[in-house]
């Protein structure tokens, strides 16, 4: 499927059954989480009502928790993505980029979760059935949003079509989270997590330790396999969209790579230079700027998370001054935002990071309602933080030590999904920069 025009019509509202959703694995992963905490506690459409005590105090800890954690990203590129491309720079094979980096956005994400590495992201490119579930019910879950709802709930009702494949991944997820959930349990009364650095502490961790009941939250198991999931689906494939996209963007405008190039070799210590290959850590990693605004670019092109939908809770009025009642489905598309000459100028469609980039040198801040990659208002990314330390320190490893050239004759358009993957992945070859 392409995208078609009612996806990227930029703002319209339609009738939606969305308040009788019951199953914890309904909505895109973008609005997922918030269902999560149920509907009666939170607002799908945090402008309207705000979120409760509870969903406030949890979007604290949980902010707190995957405030950047730069080294897990650093160690994550040192042994697992970059054996991965010397092996395939000696082979002479090439290896599709979006499948690697889905891999690596896994099992990060992963780690920062429930602290255990499910081992996606190796050589030999094992089919993981926590991430193959995972896979499953996002594509169920966006065909729920396609067909009429009565349709889905049939299927549901007799165990069909997309819906037999709903139901096998969630009992999938429900085993291998409620293992997770019942090992750190045991970890945690044997003591094992204390002895652990706070840097390494994992939002599962975080979540059952006296940390959370001190901020008031009790979580029950099923709010735990909630919890990990939304954060499993909101970490894992839009990191990895970003990323793909934008080695795209790079390997189509040469002069850029050539930009990332100048700013990484400038940031290597002048003792250092003669080494050549070079990983980079999260201090190096947080002066580059164009290269910053070279993945702020990409999110604007290519938003992984393509579109939203919101829903007052009570009467309200748009900014426009369109009139919504409850029931009214808000549906907005960030990929055709990212692209309006009205919001970004007439130089829209073009790859430019130097948008990015103030008179002075830094990076320019562009507001949240205009550059929504993340969204806003009291619903904004939890993870914007982490996905740019991992971007960039992926992007970093790759574009300095290896040269990525894509294979020719692949077509690479956007899939209609919640999130916006390649739909044939991308393909490419991988050369050591500096083999002999
Ligand atoms: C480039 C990468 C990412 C993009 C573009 C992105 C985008 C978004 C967007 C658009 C939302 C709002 C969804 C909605 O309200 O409809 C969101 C929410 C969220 N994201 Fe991300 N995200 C990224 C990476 C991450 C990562 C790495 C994590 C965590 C490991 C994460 C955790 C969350 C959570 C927990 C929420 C829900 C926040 C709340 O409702 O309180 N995200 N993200």
């Amino acid at each position: 499927m392409k995208i078609n025009a009612s996806l990227i019509a930029a703002i319209y509202a339609t009738q939606s059954q969305l308040s009788s959703i019951d199953n914890h694995l309904l909505l895109p992963s973008s609005v997922l989480h918030q269902q999560q905490w149920g509907a009666q506690e939170l607002s799908i459409c945090g402008n309207v009502a705000g979120a409760s005590a509870q969903s406030s105090q949890h979007s604290r800890l949980g902010h707190r928790i995957i405030t950047a954690k730069p080294r897990q990203s650093s160690v994550k590129v040192g042994k697992g993505l970059i054996p991965i491309l010397e092996h395939v720079a000696k082979e002479g094979k090439a290896v599709d980029l979006q499948d690697l980096f889905q891999r690596f956005t896994f099992d990060s994400t992963c780690i920062l979760v429930t602290g255990y590495d499910p081992g996606c992201l190796s050589i030999e490119f094992p089919e993981v059935p926590f991430s193959k579930a995972l896979e499953d019910a996002e594509e169920s879950i966006f065909y729920r949003h396609v067909v009429p709802e009565r349709v889905w709930k049939l299927q549901r009702w007799l165990g069909i079509g997309e819906e037999k494949k709903m139901k096998k991944a969630k009992e999938t997820l429900d085993r291998i989270v409620f293992e997770y959930i019942q090992k750190k349990r045991e970890e945690l009364s044997k003591g094992i997590q204390e002895k652990e650095e706070a840097e390494d502490v994992d939002l599962l961790t975080s979540y059952m330790s006296e940390d959370c009941k001190a901020v008031g939250l009790k979580f029950v198991d099923k709010l735990l396999r909630d919890t990990i999931l939304s954060f499993m689906l909101a970490g894992r494939d839009t990191t990895s969209s970003a990323l793909t996209w934008f080695f795209w963007l790079v390997s189509k405008n040469p002069q850029v790579e050539t930009k990332i190039l100048e700013e990484l070799e400038m940031i290597i210590p002048a003792d250092k230079m003669a080494a050549k290959w070079w990983k980079f850590d999260s201090k190096e990693l947080n002066k580059l700027v164009y290269l910053h605004g070279a993945l702020c670019e990409a999110l604007r092109l290519y938003p992984p998370v393509p579109f939203q939908h919101k829903v007052p809770i009570v009467p309200d009025i748009l900014p426009s001054g369109h009139h919504l009642v409850p029931n009214n489905k808000i549906l907005f598309s960030l990929y055709a935002m990212g692209r309006m000459k009205s919001i970004w100028g007439d130089d829209c469609l073009e790859f430019k990071p130097q948008r990015w980039i103030s008179e002075k040198g830094r990076i320019k801040h562009e507001p949240s309602y205009k550059f929504l990659a993340f969204n806003a208002g009291p619903r904004t990314c939890l993870g914007k933080e982490v996905a740019f330390t991992q971007m960039k320190a992926v992007a970093a490893a790759i574009i300095h030590n290896y040269n990525v050239q894509v294979v020719e004759g692949q077509r690479h358009s956007p899939n209609v999904s919640i999130i916006l993957h390649m739909s044939s992945g991308l393909k490419m070859r991988v050369l050591n920069r500096w083999a002999e």
